[in-house]
This record gives structure tokens, C-alpha cells and sequence, in this order.
């Protein structure tokens, strides 16, 4: 390793508190900052959206570069700012006719991908590059360029070519989601010839800029132990399996911290009540009441006493939203809980929650759209927490639960699996159990658990030791970034990966 601190350039596409569409940008706030807080020197390379650019003021132009597009070369200037969000300078890539545009990141008004995905994250990667070169002599060399999911997958693949190089390491958040482009934009975009093959980024006809980071990092690396080990499985592996069978030596499974100032049932602003693993019941209660008065003009006792039932996410199949559609009819039926629902996503499901909810207006509390209060309000007021998701890379909401008192009941898979402890006679007995899992993928299943919850919840002793236990572990960042340093480091000097 070179003297001095380590410098790691993080490359990606969004960054909590700036732009977030799931738990990619949570990681890309906590991870360098955690990293940043053991001395590692680092940038954050984020693009410049519109949304972004108008939540920074004070910014000094880095560099100008201009850039290969889908059309002919693409001017770009990287601005350096300060966020208070982060405690180190953040990159951000200004190509205005790519980035400048109201929405989503990824997607247009309509929902679909914007139409030139392939040449926005193409030309980000291309700064990127050129940024870890040190190309414009800012005088900042990283040792390490970490890229994130298939946005940022050219990154490891443009540095690939140059014979002086830092060191990458790629990190899959979610395998389903591959930046799969037709190969007329591998053309248009004038992508290297010789990365076109099955063993570079080739994929059934066209590339997948996930592929590429895969292929072309010195160090792959996925947001949980159990999921690594499950995208090497076809079941898993969207195609891309046997691939990571192949790359198993540099493929390792490190767990996501959660940033544990901001989810912090005894600091949480959102709240109306805040409250501590020592003592939970006051505070906890006046969440849960503040919770359904959002939703119900007179919340009355029997509804404070029922149990709650809440769900955050994203409303897509991942996350088993039909599973928990299925499941509505018989605990509407059989049981005296109550839901609340937030989230967005397809609009099929999108309609069926709400059609739920106005035809049990007492009983099932939905909003659809995005909104971070109200996660928060949930996290804490609800009793229980519901994450089917059938397949799920981390999860960060199931460690939001644990952490806010609420106990998730979740399918066993990926981070959902290493992180819930099932509440079993013998885990109940050891004291390790944090709520519930179920392992066999089905609505039966699922409801099995609910029920099993519902049933140890009329047991208030054992209820709040389960609390507890998720409420004193340790979910911060602290771990994941001695394993990600310990990871750079290994790498820098050359070391087999273990
Ligand atoms: P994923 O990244 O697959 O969506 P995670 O559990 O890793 O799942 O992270 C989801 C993050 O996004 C959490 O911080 C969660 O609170 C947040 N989130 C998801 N949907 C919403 C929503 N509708 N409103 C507010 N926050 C949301
Ligand atoms: C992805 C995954 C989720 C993970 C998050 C952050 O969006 O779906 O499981 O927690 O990335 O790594």
C-alpha cells in the first residue's frame, strides 16, 4: 500500500440525504462516512440530477472533460462541493443534457426507463475513469475506486484497460437489476471492441453494464453473506451464475450497516414520542397512537391494543407484495390487526392496497408514495414488521425494525436471513430470537409466521426480551467498514482474496 492514508473514490448513482430510491442510497451515505471516519480519505462521484444540483450552493469546478457519447463527444464538468450530509468533498458529474430533467433517476414520468440510460451511465462511467486516473491533475489520486451496481458496472471495465491503474471493487446490491442495452448502443457509444464477448460484457444478445463490473473488477463484492452464496445459484442468478461461480475467489458477501443516527428511536425527530431499549412501552405507545391518528380521526383503546402491522418498500415482486395481498382476507377475517402500507411501485399492486384500504377503512392504513417521515413514524408505531421479499441482497427496513422495537417477520433469504432470528422454542430459550422467518417461499407460509407473531404478542414478557434483543444489537456501520477497509487493503497490496 502507498504511504499516507488510504483515498477511495465512490462512484454511484445516488447518496442519502441528496437522492435515494431504496437502500443503495443509504449505503452511499453511511459506508464512506464510516470510512471517512477511519481515517480513509475519500470522494463521493455522484451525477449531477436536477433534484441534486438544487440542494448544493458554493461549488468549484474540478474539471472539464469531454466525453464519448451516443452521438459524438458529450462536454461534462465535475463540480466539487461540501453537503453537510457528508464530512468529505463530493464529486458531482454536470452534463446537463443528460441529468438535468425532472424525476426519478432512472426513470421517466411514465415509469420506464429514460430511453438513454445506456449513454447517461455510459458517460458517467467515462468521467469516472478519468477522474481515478487523476486525468485534469486535481492532485487526488485514489488507491481504491468503488463502484456500485450496474450504473456504475463501466467503471471497473474502463479502468480494466490502463496499464496504471487503483485498485476496483464492485458491489452488487441487487443482481435483478443487470443494465442489460441492445448492441447498437455498445456501437453507438463506441464501448472498447475487445470487452464484446461472452467472456466480457456480452449478455444474450446485447451487454449488461452489471456483467462488466463483475467481470472487470479486482474485487466483487454483494450487501450480504447469505446472498453471495445464493447468486451463485441459478435460482438467484438472473443468468449471471455461472459467472459468479467462476469469480467465487473475488466475490465476497459483506453485510450493509445501518446509519444509526439517523434511525434512532431515542433521537428520531419524526417521532412523537421517543424511547430507549431500557424503557420502550411509553414512548413506543405514543408512536403507535400518533401512527393511527394520521390515519383515523378518533384512534379509540381498541385500536391502540390490536396489534399493528406495518410495511415500508418498494411495491414490486421482490418484496412479495402478493404474498402479503393473498394473506389480507384471513387476517382481516380471523384477527384483530391492524395495517399500515407505505410504499410505491407497480401500479397493479399500487391499486389493490388502496382498494383494500377503502374497503376496511378501520383496519388497513395505506399511502402510496414516497415518504421518509412516515417511514420513520412506521418503523416506530407499528408492532410488527412485514419483509416477504422473496429474494432480498440486504435489507436495510427488516434492521430499521429490529432496532426501532418492532419485530419483522420475514421469508428466509439474503440479509433477511443473516440479520432476523427466528422466534423458535429454542431461540426463545437462548435468548437470541428477534422475530420471525419463515423458510419455504408461500402465502401459507408467510401467514404461518403472522400468526405465530400475532400469537407471542398476546405474551407482553416475551414480546419485549424478543425487543430487546434486536433493539441492543449493534447494526452500525463499523463492522461492514473494517471489512470493506480490510478488503481495499488486501487488495492494494496485491494479496490473494480470501
Ligand atoms: P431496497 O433497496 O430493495 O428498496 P432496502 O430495505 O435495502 O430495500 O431499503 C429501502 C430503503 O428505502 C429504506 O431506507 C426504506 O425506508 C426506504 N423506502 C422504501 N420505500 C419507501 C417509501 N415509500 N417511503 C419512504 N421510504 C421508503
Ligand atoms: C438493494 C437491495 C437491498 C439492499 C440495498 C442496499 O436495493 O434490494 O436488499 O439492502 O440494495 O444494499
Amino acid at each position: 500500500m502507498k504511504r499516507g492514508a488510504m483515498k477511495v473514490l465512490f462512484v454511484a448513482s445516488e447518496a442519502f440525504p441528496l437522492v435515494k430510491t431504496g437502500g443503495l442510497g443509504d449505503v452511499l451515505h453511511g459506508l464512506p462516512r464510516a470510512l471517512h471516519g477511519l481515517g480513509v480519505g475519500v470522494r463521493l462521484l455522484l451525477p449531477g440530477y436536477r433534484a441534486l444540483l438544487r440542494q448544493i450552493d458554493q461549488v468549484r469546478i474540478l474539471a472539464w472533460f469531454d466525453v464519448r457519447g451516443a452521438e459524438g463527444p458529450v462536454a461534462a464538468r465535475v463540480l466539487e462541493t461540501r453537503h453537510p450530509g457528508f464530512d468529505f468533498p463530493l464529486w458531482i458529474v454536470d452534463c446537463p443534457p443528460l441529468f438535468d430533467r425532472p424525476g426519478n433517476p432512472y426513470l421517466d414520468v411514465t415509469g420506464y426507463d429514460w430511453p438513454d440510460n445506456a449513454e447517461r451511465f455510459a458517460v458517467f462511467a467515462r468521467v469516472a475513469a478519468l477522474l481515478a486516473q487523476d486525468a485534469h491533475e486535481t492532485g487526488w489520486l485514489p488507491d481504491v475506486v468503488h463502484s456500485h451496481d450496474w450504473q456504475t458496472g463501466l467503471v471497473p471495465a474502463f479502468l480494466a484497460d490502463l496499464p496504471v491503474r487503483p485498485r476496483t471493487v464492485f458491489t452488487i446490491h441487487n443482481l435483478a437489476y443487470g443494465g442489460h442495452f441492445p448492441h447498437g448502443d455498445f456501437l453507438r457509444l463506441q464501448l472498447p471492441a475487445h470487452w464484446w464477448s461472452h467472456e466480457g460484457v456480452e449478455f444474450h444478445g446485447g451487454f449488461s453494464m452489471l456483467k462488466a463490473g463483475i467481470v472487470y473488477a479486482d474485487a466483487v463484492t454483494t450487501v450480504s453473506p447469505t446472498y453471495a452464496e445464493e447468486i451463485c445459484t441459478p435460482a438467484f442468478g438472473y443468468g449471471l451464475d455461472g459467472l459468479l461461480r467462476s469469480r467465487r475467489h473475488k466475490l465476497h458477501g459483506i453485510l450493509n450497516g445501518i446509519d444509526t443516527a439517523t434511525w434512532d428511536p431515542a433521537g428520531d425527530p419524526h417521532l412523537r414520542a421517543n424511547y430507549t431499549a431500557g424503557r420502550i412501552l411509553p414512548g413506543k405507545r405514543r408512536d403507535k397512537q400518533a401512527l393511527l391518528e394520521r390515519f383515523l380521526p378518533a384512534a379509540d383503546d381498541a385500536a391502540l391494543r390490536a396489534p399493528l402491522i406495518g410495511l415500508v418498500g418498494r411495491l414490486v415482486e421482490q418484496k412479495g407484495i402478493d404474498w402479503v395481498l393473498a394473506a389480507m382476507p384471513p387476517l382481516l377475517a380471523e384477527t384483530d390487526a391492524r395495517f399500515v402500507f407505505l410504499g410505491s411501485g407497480q401500479s397493479a399492486y399500487e391499486q389493490k392496497l388502496t382498494r383494500l384500504a377503502r374497503q376496511n377503512p378501520a383496519r388497513v392504513f395505506v399511502e402510496i408514495g414516497y415518504n421518509e417521515a412516515l417511514a420513520h413514524q412506521i418503523e416506530a408505531g407499528a408492532d410488527m414488521f412485514l419483509m416477504p421479499s422473496r429474494f432480498e441482497p440486504c435489507g436495510l427496513n427488516q434492521m430499521y425494525s429490529l432496532r426501532y422495537g418492532t419485530l419483522p417477520i420475514v421469508f428466509k433469504t439474503g440479509g433477511l436471513a443473516d440479520t432476523v432470528v427466528d422466534a423458535t422454542e429454542e431461540n426463545l430459550a437462548a435468548g437470541r430470537a428477534n422475530g420471525f422467518v419463515f423458510d419455504t417461499p408461500d402465502v401459507a407460509h408467510f401467514l404461518g409466521a403472522v400468526q405465530r407473531a400475532l400469537a407471542l404478542y398476546r405474551q407482553p414478557s416475551q414480546w419485549r426480551r424478543l425487543q430487546q434483543t434486536g433493539m441492543r444489537h449493534a447494526f452500525d456501520w463499523r463492522e461492514s467498514a473494517g471489512h470493506y477497509l480490510a478488503l481495499y487493503a488486501a487488495d492494494s497490496a496485491g494479496e490473494p482474496h480470501v
